[in-house]
């Protein structure tokens, strides 16, 4: 059967990883999280001491450092998962506290990191069979992506997911500055000049405020399996 590309954008913590892994491990695609790649610049650049006190980065200054940045993912054997790798080491779990959500959006709307990532994210979809999360990826990486899917839901939703997420990996968190958090991203991404974060014409919108995981996953489920068997 041949094979596409799953584009599945939205706002954050909407779970779109979700729903992209458990369909990319069902049918044996390719899964990449796009927002890992933005997040492991994100760590690069405050390793670097790159931000100011008032969180603005020093752009000039990542450039320069850019191509001494390596974005990559290797498998992790137990769960058969992509781990995100920065200049070789896995970060999985260092981008994923507060401190980087705090400071990605003005990393991802830098048009010179947009680029470096756009091409690499290509290259990865070169022989279909994928599916990938993010902002943009129905819009500007693969606007020639079979199937995709615009997620949403309400805020306070949202937030409630990413605490849950976290006290469950026992990282310590405050609700109030998640739900601040999300609500700040949502406006940068959606408001960046370069590939800001919009609904493509020919995506399916998916608001899962009231759906379970299960709910969600076999809905996209059922219309990955629309579109490949319109395709056979
Ligand atoms: O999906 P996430 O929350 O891990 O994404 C982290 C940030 O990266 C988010 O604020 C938006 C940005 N991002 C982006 O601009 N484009 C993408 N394709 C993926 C993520």
């Amino acid at each position: 059967m041949r094979k596409i590309i799953v584009a599945i954008d939205g706002h954050s913590s909407c779970g779109k990883s979700t729903m992209a892994k458990d369909l990319a491990r069902e049918v044996g695609y390719i899964y990449v999280d796009t927002g890992a790649m933005y997040r492991a610049v994100t760590l690069f650049a405050l390793r670097q001491g790159l931000f100011s006190p008032d969180g603005g980065i020093d752009a000039a200054r990542l450039e320069t450092l850019m191509p001494e940045v390596t974005v990559s993912f290797r498998l992790d054997e137990a769960t058969g998962l992509p781990l995100v790798c920065l200049n070789g080491e896995c970060v999985e779990r260092d981008i994923r506290g507060l401190e980087v959500s705090a400071h990605v959006s003005p990393v991802a709307a830098l048009p010179f990191v947009r680029e470096a990532l756009t091409r690499q994210q290509q290259a990865m979809g070169r022989e279909r069979g994928l599916v990938m999360d993010g902002r943009d990826i129905g819009t500007v990486v693969f606007p020639d992506a079979e199937l995709k899917v615009f997620v949403t839901a309400s805020a306070e939703v949202r937030a409630r997911r990413r605490y849950d997420e976290l006290a469950a990996k026992g990282m310590a968190a405050d609700y109030d500055d998640i739900l601040r958090n999300v609500q700040e991203r949502d406006y940068i991404d959606s408001h960046r000049e370069v590939a800001p974060l919009r609904q493509a014409p020919d995506a399916l919108l998916l608001d899962n405020s009231l759906l379970t995981v299960a709910q969600q996953k076999a809905w996209l489920m059922e219309r990955f399996k629309e579109k490949t068997d319109d395709m056979a």
